[in-house]
């Protein structure tokens, strides 16, 4: 074997690197796209519970909730399209932008998309932070849309091509660490904001100082080894493999980088490709994992909690404190993923995860049902309402070390450099598609399903539950180019994976 690597005993190469100041730079940088998407999945359940911003933008909303419309059902509260749109319409914008992203991505590098994503953030949050009529505002919220949709196409790629092998889960990591800090800053500003008249100005526009970040700091990033090798640079690659793993040593990692980079240029439609049997394992977790993350109920929490914590007879101020209280239980149990992720493996995380989460969210619906019935007249008293806020403390950590974090990690893993973008991009428009789609339901569904929406979430926290037992292998520890091993040992997946598929390899 030449220098810079060997041969692990479960079969996989592993390469010489230590972590170096400048992986750990450039992935605080990157991680920035995380704390600009967190922010604005945090941000808009505050200012929708906000008077002055209903009054100016939505009066009809207002009234139904001052009980000035006739429908008296608690459930039924804040059931309103536009508002939803409101909210929702950003995950639309993203899911177009990020097959765009996936093109700009693989064409021009990491870095150039990383930087439009920036961009796309800051002119959004301005228009909002200014907004004075409702195009403006949901205007800025496409662009935002497309910012999101950018970044997170490709700041986890970059994250995981820039991270040693043994550390990528938890560097990758850092991207979803970032997104909680930013939801829980959201809820944070939301509560200092939410007592001046026109505080929501301030909620929507402070999101152009992490933008501004995001755009200088993607401007003195170098591209990944990976994305320079795609477009030819080989000799830029090598330096910055010497670069970011601290040590000359790098021969070994280079030439499977460019074997992978060959093998994917004869790919010419990836995808075309990802449809192809050999693929199939990888199309199958770049759909089901983001679809999954969302079923499991979490949006209903980030976008909704001071709106569901009103709705179940919190008074404002109590309710936008709750929301930060999960938020800030969101933030910490990241912490726990990060720190276990590479030593226990992804898939104890997942199960463990799951099952805390049916028997939060059963005993969520059940205080529900019990408190406000099918007709939606009732109330909390305040140990019911402390005890329903502590289920959902232990719901949202229990996402926050599992399927928060393992919904981006996974999918940008697994895929071999073929297929990267393309599975990137489905993982990135899957996840927005069913963040759109809850975001613009969940109130509704409030509606009409009531207390029973908890045992929805419940059902599918279990059918993904049994998905993951089944079918994932573990990918701890296994470098991004040596995934087809993982496959090739799994009962289900070796049967589409073959032996002799060096394109993969
Ligand atoms: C999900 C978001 C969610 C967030 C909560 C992310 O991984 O993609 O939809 O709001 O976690 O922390």
């Amino acid at each position: 074997m030449a220098a810079g690597g060997f041969v692990d005993q479960g079969g996989s190469r592993q390469y010489e690197g230590k972590v170096t100041v400048y992986v750990l730079i450039t992935c605080f940088v990157a991680a920035m796209g995380g704390l600009l998407f967190g922010y604005d999945l945090g941000i808009t359940g505050g200012v929708t519970s906000m008077e002055p911003f209903l009054i100016k933008f939505f009066p009809s909303v207002y009234k139904q909730m001052k009980g000035e419309t006739g429908n008296d059902s608690t459930y039924c509260k804040f059931d309103n399209e536009l508002l939803t749109l409101f909210t929702s319409s950003l995950y639309l914008a993203a899911l177009v932008a990020s097959f765009f992203a996936s093109t700009t991505t693989r064409a021009l590098g990491r870095k150039p998309s990383m930087f439009l994503g920036g961009l796309f953030f800051l002119v959004g949050a301005l228009l909002n932070g200014f907004a004075v009529n409702i195009a403006m505002l949901i205007i800025g919220r496409l662009l935002l849309g497309f910012g999101v949709g950018y970044c997170n196409q490709s700041v986890p790629v970059y994250l995981s091509e820039m991270a040693p092998a043994s550390l990528r889960g938890a560097l990758n990591m850092g991207f979803q660490m970032a997104i909680t800090i930013g939801i829980f800053a959201a809820n944070l500003i939301n509560l200092q904001t939410a007592k001046q008249e026109k505080g929501w100005r301030i909620s929507l526009g402070v999101g152009a100082v992490p933008a501004v970040c995001m755009c200088v700091g993607a401007l003195f990033l170098g591209d990944t080894p990976n994305s320079l090798i795609e477009r030819g640079q080989n000799e830029g690659a090598k330096e910055m493999l010497i670069k970011i793993r601290g040590t000359d040593k790098v021969d070994e990692e280079l030439r499977d980088l460019i074997d992978a980079s060959e093998a994917a240029k004869m790919v010419k439609h990836p995808w075309k490709n990802i449809r192809e049997p050999k693929y199939r394992p990888h199309l199958v977790f770049c759909t089901m994992i983001p679809l999954f993350q969302q079923f499991t109920g979490i949006n209903v929490i980030m976008f909704y909690a001071p709106v569901l914590f009103q709705t179940l007879g919190f008074g404002n101020n109590a309710a936008l404190v709750s929301a930060l209280i999960s938020g800030g239980v969101n933030m910490v149990a990241t912490l726990v993923s990060i720190f276990t992720v590479d030593k226990f493996g992804r898939k104890i995380l997942f199960l463990e995860g799951g099952c805390q989460m049916f028997i939060s969210q059963v005993a969520v619906g059940i205080m529900i049902a019990t408190a406000f019935g099918v007709k939606g007249q009732g109330s909390f008293s305040k140990v019911e309402a402390d005890a329903l806020l502590s289920l959902i403390c232990i719901y949202v950590a229990a996402f926050a070390w599992s399927w928060g974090p393992l919904g981006w990690l996974v999918p940008s893993e697994i895929c071999p450099l073929e297929v990267r973008s393309a599975g990137q991009a489905i993982n990135v428009a899957v996840n927005m598609l069913f963040t759109f789609l809850i975001a613009q339901v969940f109130l509704s569904m409030l509606c009409y399903m009531k207390f029973g929406l908890f045992f929805f979430f419940a059902g599918f926290v279990v059918i993904m539950t049994i998905f993951i037992f089944a079918l994932l292998p573990e990918t701890k520890g296994v470098p991004i180019e040596e995934m087809n091993v993982v496959w090739r040992s799994h009962w289900l997946w070796s049967k589409f994976v073959p032996e002799d598929n060096k394109a993969n390899a």
